[in-house]
């Protein structure tokens, strides 16, 4: 029988006595309007049905369950509402089993806590990850589980939105019962009728015990209370989930349920939800490039990395983490023994805290080698280059491997700034080159930029795709131009920075503003970090060609001229004690900066951090806008996903583009021309702001164009 013929994702079947509702509704079950009318029909049809002594409740395909469907949030809903369906499965007066397989997430948990008894097979995950999506579990979640396994261990599962495995999600007490094979039919119907046989009664989560010893849960409650604001960094959701727990503990079941939907509503209608739901989306949507849907990525094998300094030491860690071979080229021997040297001390630092074994290590290790010949990589089927940043010393090797590599094998670059035009036209092969641009440090950043020269053909791309899949990278496509998608932008707030500071904010101030937005550090600290001397080399590259018209602030240089590159040298915008990695403000810097003031007749002004925030955003979002303009971006989201993984972007506001559609576009191109009543030449609008402004439109609205 099926319930809902125009939309077929919910069927029912009578197998005996037991009514076998399934969910079918690729690719993950969400439980869209027509799934949650679907379930709500069967289980009207199996209280009707005198034949029906039992429901089981099953999904289709790989899931369970993977939750509400998240593309209904922030339209008008739809009834019939989750916790509706939650309320009047648990309600049925037949038993009703879960059998669970795959995702059962959010609110496909939430349907399984509201079952009578569940059951899930290995490979099962089961979680609350509704704060990731800066919510709170909204269908009973926040009611049902501390009943079933208690305040603490609820909080635990709520506040990290982690996934359970079905082993562990038996000791807590959230299932009933592990199934032994992964047939999910088999074992949910063999367990239905052990039910039936043992006449096994109805039995509601509502009415569980695990909050019986009062105090303990309330101990609970306040201690993850305290460690919730100190931790959730600007957040608004986790303190919610926090409070509905108490509730569970308070207050009677249905009363609870009103709280747990009312804070649900207001997490729903806050921003943060809009951009923590933006970036869910939009980190898959970067992977979906036009080239992976053209061609088929070449094989990966074996990986050869050119270089063993900061970077190709961190590349050669992300792919032996990665589980595939890897062989480094150096200089020279000494140069290869540091290589390797960079790579022993990660590992040793991760047997030292004891998160792996030293025999973990050599098992690794044994896919490691090293050799100062390029005829080491004859058979590597992709080679990352990452030598100095220097494009004589690249177009070198380059030529090397132009000689030395068999037919086939991709040629990357990890360059930062460099033209890979000019790379790839140097040799004979140029529709195997492509840029992989990797970030600091290589094994733990997440955003790898794929940088598709001219020339490149599609499956070098596509096998540029595949390696960010197999290194767990989120990869973006970007277009050739200097410093590509985020170095680009990186260097245009970054010298609206300098401006602020030159006139007025101090480099304090102004990296206090940035991280009360909910960056983790502010720009000085990064150059601190990163090291000024990497900047300062960049900016003497480009001397030769910089407008002479534009204004150049010279603070950073002061600093590089006394040796003070950052951390690395215990002074640079901030003072390091030694050996800290945590700066305090320098009086000397301050000097130093007023000097600068006087030498280029600036009388400073106060800033309020609000202002500092409006003009680093601006900068920001305005040549992100070139960048999407120029197709450097293929959309704006390919530039927030660039900034959330490679620039701390505060995960809540979305990225840039979005948190501009949350302020805008009218407030922030009238920012800009406002800001350009002062220094017109930097701050030009670009023509695609000025374009979508003049539409009515948002950046949101070329996401789906590319
Ligand atoms: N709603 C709508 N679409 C969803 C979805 C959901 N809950 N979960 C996944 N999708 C979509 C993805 O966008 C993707 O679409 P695409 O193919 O068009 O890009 C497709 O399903 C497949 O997803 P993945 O690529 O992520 O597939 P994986 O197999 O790698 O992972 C998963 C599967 C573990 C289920 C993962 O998709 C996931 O974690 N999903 C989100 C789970 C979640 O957050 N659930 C809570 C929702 S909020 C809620 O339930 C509120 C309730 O309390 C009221
Ligand atoms: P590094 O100076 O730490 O390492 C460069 C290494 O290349 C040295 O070990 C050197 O011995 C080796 N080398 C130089 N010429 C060689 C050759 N011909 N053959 C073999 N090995 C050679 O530099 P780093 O920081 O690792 O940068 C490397 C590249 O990565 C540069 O292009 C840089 O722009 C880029 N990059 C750097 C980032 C960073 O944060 N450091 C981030 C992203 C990219």
């Amino acid at each position: 029988m099926t319930l809902n013929p125009s939309a077929d994702v919910v069927t029912c079947e009578l197998r005996g006595k037991v009514l076998l509702v399934t969910l079918d509704h690729p690719p993950v079950n969400a439980l869209c309007a027509d799934v949650r009318r679907g379930l709500l029909a069967a289980i009207e049809a199996a209280q009707a049905d005198p034949d029906v002594h039992a429901v089981l409740i099953v999904g289709a395909g790989r899931n369970f369950i993977a939750g509400a469907d998240i593309r209904e949030f922030g339209k008008p809903p739809v009834s019939p509402l989750l916790p509706d369906v939650c309320n009047r499965i648990e309600g049925c007066t037949k038993p009703v089993v879960a059998a669970i397989h795959g995702a059962a997430l959010g609110g496909g948990l939430e349907v399984a806590l509201a079952a009578h008894y569940r059951l899930a097979v290995d490979g099962a995950k089961l979680g609350l990850p509704e704060v990731q999506l800066g919510l709170l579990p909204g269908a009973g979640g926040t009611q049902r589980t501390p009943r079933l396994i208690g305040a603490q261990a609820a909080l635990d599962l709520i506040l990290s939105g982690r996934h359970a495995s079905a082993k562990e999600a038996l000791a807590l007490g959230l299932v009933d019962r592990l199934g032994s094979s992964d047939d999910i039919l088999a074992e949910g119907l063999a367990y239905v009728h052990e039910l039936l046989a043992n006449h096994a009664p109805v039995r509601r989560t509502r009415d569980a015990a695990a909050l019986a010893d009062r105090a303990a849960n309330l101990a609970a409650v306040a201690a993850a209370r305290a460690e919730t604001a100190k931790k959730s960094r600007g957040l608004f959701s986790p303190l919610k989930i926090v409070d509905a727990v108490e509730a569970a503990i308070e207050q009677p079941f249905d009363e609870g349920l009103r709280l747990e939907r009312k804070l649900f509503l207001e997490c729903l209608d806050s921003p943060q939800r809009a951009g923590l739901i933006h970036a869910f989306f939009a980190e898959r949507e970067v992977l979906k490039a036009p080239e992976t849907r053209e061609a088929k990525p070449r094989a990966l094998n074996s990986i050869g990395v050119i270089g063993g300094g900061t970077m190709g030491a961190g590349i050669a860690l992300a792919v032996l983490d990665a589980g595939l071979p890897v062989t480094m080229i150096e200089r020279d021997d000494d140069s290869l023994a540091r290589g390797r040297a960079h790579i022993d001390k990660v590992y040793d630092g991760l047997i030292a805290k004891g998160r792996m074994s030293a025999e973990k290590k050599a098992d690794i290790m044994t896919r490691w080698s090293g050799s100062t010949s390029y005829d080491a990589l004859a058979d590597a089927d992709l080679v990352i280059e990452a030598v100095f940043e220097d494009i004589a010393v690249k177009q070198a090797v380059f030529a090397e491997l132009d000689r030395v590599c068999k037919a086939g094998a991709v040629l990357a670059t990890n360059t930062s700034y460099l033209d890979i035009d000019a790379i790839a036209s140097s040799i004979s092969r140029p529709a195997d080159v492509i840029g992989l641009h990797f970030f600091s440090p290589a094994n733990i950043m997440k955003l790898l930029e794929v940088v598709v020269p001219k020339q490149v053909s599609a499956d070098v791309v596509a096998t540029a795709f595949d390696l960010a899949r197999k290194l767990r990278k989120t990869p973006v496509r970007a277009g050739v131009c200097d410093g590509f998608i985020g170095n680009r932008i990186l260097a245009v707030y970054r010298a609206a920075a300098d401006a602020m500071m030159e006139d007025g904010a101090s480099p304090y101030q102004i990296d206090a503003a940035v991280r009360a937005f909910g960056f983790p550090m502010g720009p000085f600290q990064v150059v601190d970090l990163a090291g000024g001397d990497i900047g300062w080399a960049a900016r003497k590259r480009r001397a030769p060609t910089r407008n002479a018209a534009a204004r150049y602030v010279q603070i950073a240089d002061r600093l590089c001229e006394r040796g003070w590159f950052g951390q690395k040298t215990g002074r640079g915008f901030y003072l390091y004690a030694q050996g800290s990695r945590s700066g305090a403000p320098d009086p000397e810097v301050d000097s130093i900066i007023d000097a600068e003031r006087e030498r280029a007749g600036i009388a400073p002004r106060t800033f309020t951090d609000e202002e500092i925030m409006r003009r680093y955003m601006a900068a920001m979002i305005n040549e992100g806008a070139n960048v999407v303009h120029e197709r450097i971006a293929l959309r704006p989201l390919d530039v927030d996903v660039t900034f959330l993984y490679g620039y701390g972007f505060p995960r809540y506001r979305g990225g840039p583009m979005k948190y501009a559609d949350t302020v805008g576009l009218p407030v922030i191109l009238a920012d800009i021309r406002e800001f350009a009543k002062q220094d017109p030449l930097f701050w030009q609008a670009s023509p695609l702001l000025i374009e979508l402004v003049e539409r009515g439109a948002d950046f949101a609205s070329l996401n789906q164009s590319a």
